[in-house]
């Protein structure tokens, strides 16, 4: 049996980075991933995928759009929608392959098998030949991971009623999509397939998108996502969906409680994600779950177990790729005997939709909620010069501060380039610095970074020299 510093179960953004860390530190390492590709649901079937097709589908919604506009006739412009998904893979292979890359560089051993636990320093890891192998390691971290989420009614059959992850895969465009569930991954591919002419229905169960973003990004993207012809139904409860072969059909209450039934080619179930950790044997280990089936852990993000820890989605909080990362960090360098800290009030949000949505700290709903006063500085894109240069006008950057001492307190951008731009506000949060210190320093012209500079002008309380 060979033994190990540190073994990892799962090979997503927790899990690579855990076992470079790791490595890096001297750990004799092995990362243990049940697909035969590394990366997890990040790589493979999430984050870079659908990127590589937003790209793909803005480029194309862009032309046939603003081109003219511009001065650039591109007539009778069509979609491979084959070449727009094998560019897609290729990008995903990039990104494998460069994790295989990595692992080689860093010596980390690779097993490919689905682990689980003997007992608490022993995984049996069978392999896809049926082989197994016996690893015992002094110190686990659990990377599984989380799956699809669904809800009473719904059953994911990946054939009618999908899920993001077959989304990926389809062989043609289809005419039509419904998507229950106006979050993250119901914006997201809402964007892709209404670029390329589907016909498409979110159908949400509060009364905004991306309920859990401050309000007015769900309410000024719901326009935008609106006005280029996606309908967005809220406040609506979906009770059940069928596959009738060649459609699928959705059932669900409006807001008066009426049914209402729409057919479509598929219906995307996009309600959240829940931890995996299906057919890790658990049950050989006293690590404990939560309600929603998530592992316990404590603040050092040990489970009850000592020398087994957890992280990423399997541990529930922020489904998100850099907040695993971090908690990769974290746990190995926690290890190693260093001091690392985690402000997961500090971890920014963001939407790939165009324009992009991005979001830290609280919101305007959760200091309303506490009772904490806030100043608002609110500066819409319109009025940035750049953005009029690239016709990208549509949004606006929300800052919140305290009133008293002008510290940051939340920053909430919908606008082109937001996803980059929030790293600046990341900054602000971190170091704790007023609105009127981030007002003060250079911006380069012109810039949508400016509408930053803007918005804490006026959370400062001085007015801005543009509007
Ligand atoms: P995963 O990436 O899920 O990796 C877990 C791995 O563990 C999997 O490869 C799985 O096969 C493996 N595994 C499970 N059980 C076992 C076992 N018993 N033995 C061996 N291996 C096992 N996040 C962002 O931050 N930005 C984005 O743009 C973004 N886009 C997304 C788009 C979509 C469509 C989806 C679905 C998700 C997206 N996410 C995004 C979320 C992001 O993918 C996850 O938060 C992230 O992948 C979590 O990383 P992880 O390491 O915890 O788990
Ligand atoms: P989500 O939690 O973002 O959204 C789920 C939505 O479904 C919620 O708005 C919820 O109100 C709605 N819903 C729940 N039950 C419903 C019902 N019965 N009828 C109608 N609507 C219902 O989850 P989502 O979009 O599935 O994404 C999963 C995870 O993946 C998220 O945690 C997200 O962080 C991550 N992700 C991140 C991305 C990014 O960072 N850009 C992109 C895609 C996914």
């Amino acid at each position: 049996m060979e033994h190990y510093d540190l073994v990892i179960i799962g090979s997503g953004p927790g899990g690579y980075v855990a076992a470079i860390r790791g490595a890096q530190l001297g750990y004799k390492t092995v990362l243990i991933e049940k697909y035969n590709t590394l990366g997890g649901t990040c790589t493979n079937v999430g984050c870079i995928p659908t990127k590589a097709i937003l790209d793909s589908t803005h480029h194309y919604h862009e032309a046939v759009h603003h081109f003219a506009t511009h001065g650039i006739m591109a007539n009778e412009l069509s979609v491979d929608f084959g070449q727009l998904y094998t560019r897609k893979d290729k990008v995903v292979l990039q990104n494998t392959q460069g994790l295989n890359f990595l692992m080689r560089k860093n010596k980390v051993a690779v097993i490919h098998g689905t682990a689980s636990f003997v007992d608490h320093t022993t995984l049996r890891v069978v392999k896809e030949d049926n082989g197994t192998d016996l690893i015992q390691g002094s110190n686990i971290i659990i990377a599984t991971g989380s799956k699809p989420a669904t809800i009473p009614g719904v059953v994911i059959d990946k054939k009618r009623v999908i899920t993001s992850t077959e989304a990926l895969s389809l062989k043609q465009q289809p005419k039509s999509l419904v998507i229950i569930g106006g979050g993250v991954i119901g914006v997201e591919m809402a964007s892709i397939f209404n670029r390329l002419g589907t016909a498409i229905t979110i159908i949400e169960y509060a009364d905004h998108l991306l309920a859990n973003m401050d309000h007015e990004l769900g309410t000024g993207l719901r326009k935008i996502l609106s006005n280029d012809g996606i309908r967005i139904l809220l406040q609506q409860a979906v009770y059940k969906v069928e596959n009738l072969g060649d459609t699928a059909k959705v059932s669900f209450k409006d807001r008066v409680g009426q049914i209402q039934e729409i057919e479509a080619d598929y219906v995307l179930v996009a309600v959240g994600r829940s931890p995996y950790t299906e057919g890790l044997g658990l049950e050989n280990t006293a690590v404990e779950l939560d309600v929603r089936g998530a592992i316990l852990t404590n603040d050092r993000l040990q489970t009850a177990v000592p020398n087994i820890y957890a992280i990423g989605d399997v541990i529930g909080g922020a489904m998100l790729a850099h907040k695993a990362e971090e908690e990769a960090l974290f746990v190995v360098e926690q290890i190693n005997g260093q001091k690392p800290k985690i402000h997961y009030d500090q971890i920014p949000a963001v939407v790939y939709t165009w324009p992009e949505v991005a979001s830290v700290g609280f919101t305007e709903e959760e200091l309303k909620a506490k009772g904490v006063n806030y100043t608002i500085g609110s500066f819409p894109f319109s009025a940035n010069a750049r953005a009029r240069a690239g016709m990208d006008t549509q949004g606006f950057v929300k800052v919140l501060a305290d009133p008293v001492y002008g510290e940051l307190l939340g920053v909430h951008v919908l606008g082109a380039r937001a996803v980059d731009l929030i790293a600046q506000a990341v900054v602000g949060l971190a170091y704790e610095i007023t609105a009127d210190s981030m007002a003060r320093i250079s911006y380069a012209h012109p810039t949508y970074s400016e509408g930053m500079k803007e918005a804490h002008t006026i959370a400062s309380g001085r007015p801005s020299i543009n509007i």
